[in-house]
């Protein structure tokens, strides 16, 4: 069968927020320590960072960072990474069992994201400790100057603050395995008492409550209505994580999971708007995916790593085709709720379960899921519109009636462009496409990007860093403002119109 699409510049799903292609950078493994910090390194800057690795985050073009966890963050102090380097404490970390050195912190977390001009999403720590030192790093960074931690930070060489908008209020607090873990009642009173001290420093930055770990918590989702009921009206923005692994090799049903990251948003905004009509409230809560991604290949290997060493190799997924059209499936299903998910992370961005990789002391090259990443942010800004979708359909193990065909459609006005993203699942089948695109007028193709490779399981390695990589190659043409386009088997497609 075929599958068709009619789109209208009218149907406006929402405005998309730039930061719907955020990133994360945790003190985990090799992200900050080899990955974006490695002072020695032949691409290092003067201040350590590595420019090779600058370079690929600027092809991604990343909003936002979340920084510094994680895990990690719930037993952070963040004192410990400002200041003269040479008098800052080597940690224990419990969150990874690995040794801080404090190398990197705030400040210099905050310069490295002025250099790949991303903005910096700080996450606080509500695992160890409480409001107290979360007010405080809001009046570090933020406030401009005269007081003690102003001045502190300027007389660490920053005169000017930071100007960090996106807080998290913690990390995965429902979550056993996090220091400090808490029950709903717990978090989301602190979470109440946290979140007005923050902005009573700062009444200008938005902050993120914390959801479910995933949405297979037992907790899930009275968690989210609990502490929505202790939080409504202190907070933007509630958090969702989901990880997904091929751990028993069934592509079709792997490649499917992204419906089940959609069932997961829709839940989540009906748990928000449930809250809204209990507390007869005007505001409405969106949404922040702030960790999401393919996480699964490492977790063997990670058991036989020493503890406390020094930037180990942690959670180094090596990442396959197959994987690509997954991340393809979920960007496009978070384009789709772009009317209630503002911000969301692929977690992450360097090392650890990333789409850039590198070698200490050596190169920095792409990983399959980089490729989705990078299309859907650098096409992906403007507003979603909401196509009408016909695809066939087929069943797999956990789900049923799954589209063969996954697609998002982005219409950047001010650059006059229409961007449609589309994954054909099928295995071993080509698909064909029908768009009716009439109401924009006379449109023209400018490419068809195609990522497809016969081999599900191909990976770029260190060594093959060029193994799976996109063409243009794309057949898409428009007549009279009707699409056709062969959409090859497995494969994602960037069809770029003005
Ligand atoms: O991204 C890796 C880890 O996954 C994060 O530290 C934690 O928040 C989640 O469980």
């Amino acid at each position: 069968g075929k599958a068709t699409l009619t789109v209208d510049k009218s149907f406006r799903l929402g405005e998309i927020d730039n930061r719907l292609y955020g990133s994360f950078i945790e003190h985990l493994g090799r992200a900050v320590y080899g990955g974006i910090y490695e002072p020695g390194h032949a691409a290092a800057d003067e201040s350590g960072f590595r420019k090779d690795v600058i370079d690929l985050v600027n092809e991604l073009q990343v909003p936002i960072v979340r920084y510094p966890g994680g895990n990690f963050v719930s037993g952070y102090n963040w004192e410990d990474g400002v200041g003269p380097r040479e008098q800052r404490k080597k940690r224990l970390d419990l969150a990874w069992k690995t040794l801080e050195t404090n190398a990197v912190g705030t400040n210099e977390f905050a310069d490295w994201c002025r250099k790949v001009n991303a903005e910096v999403m700080m996450a606080v720590n509500l695992g160890t400790r409480g409001p107290d030192e979360a007010r405080n790093l809001v009046e570090y960074c933020n406030h401009p100057s005269g007081t003690y931690w102003s001045d502190l930070r300027i007389s660490h060489g920053y005169e000017k603050p930071h100007g960090i908008r996106t807080w998290c209020l913690g990390n995965e607090m429902d979550g056993p395995w996090q220091i400090g873990s808490k029950t709903a009642e717990e978090y989301g009173r602190i979470a109440c008492e946290t979140a007005k001290v923050m902005k009573w420093v700062d009444p200008t930055i938005e902050l993120v409550a914390c959801g479910s770990s995933s949405r297979s918590m037992k907790t899930f989702p009275e968690w989210e209505a609990t502490v929505l009921d202790h939080t409504y009206e202190h907070v933007e923005y509630i958090s969702l994580h989901t990880y997904y692994g091929n751990r028993d090799n069934d592509t079709p049903n792997f490649v499917a999971r992204s419906l089940d990251m959609d069932s997961f948003i829709r839940t989540v905004i009906s748990t928000c708007d449930y809250i809204k009509a209990k507390k007869r409230s005007k505001k409405t809560i969106n949404l922040s995916f702030d960790e999401w991604n393919v996480w699964f290949h490492s977790n063997d290997q990670d058991k036989k790593i020493a503890p406390w060493t020094e930037a180990p190799p942690l959670l180094e997924d090596e990442y396959t085709f197959e994987d690509a059209i997954l991340v393809g499936c979920m960007l496009i299903t978070m384009i789709n709720h772009a009317d209630r998910l503002k911000m969301a992370c692929i977690a992450q961005l360097v090392n650890v379960i990333a789409p850039i990789m590198t070698a200490n002391g050596g190169e920095a090259w792409r990983q399959t899921i980089f490729f989705p990443y990078r299309d859907a942010s650098v096409y992906g800004r403007g507003v979603a519109l909401q196509p009408i979708v016909s695809s066939p359909k087929y069943d797999s193990k956990d789900f049923t009636d799954v589209p063969y065909l996954e697609s998002a459609v982005v219409y950047n006005e001010e650059a006059g462009e229409l961007t449609l993203f589309a994954v054909n699942r099928s295995l071993d089948g080509k698909l064909p496409l029908e768009a009716d695109l009439r109401s924009f007028g006379g449109l023209k193709v400018i490419e068809h990007l195609v990522y497809e490779n016969q081999d599900p399981k191909a990976a770029n390695t260190r060594e093959n860093p060029d193994n799976a990589i996109p063409h243009q190659g794309g057949n898409a043409s428009v007549d009279g403002g009707r699409l056709t386009a062969e959409l090859p088997a497995f494969s994602w497609n960037v069809i770029r119109l003005s």
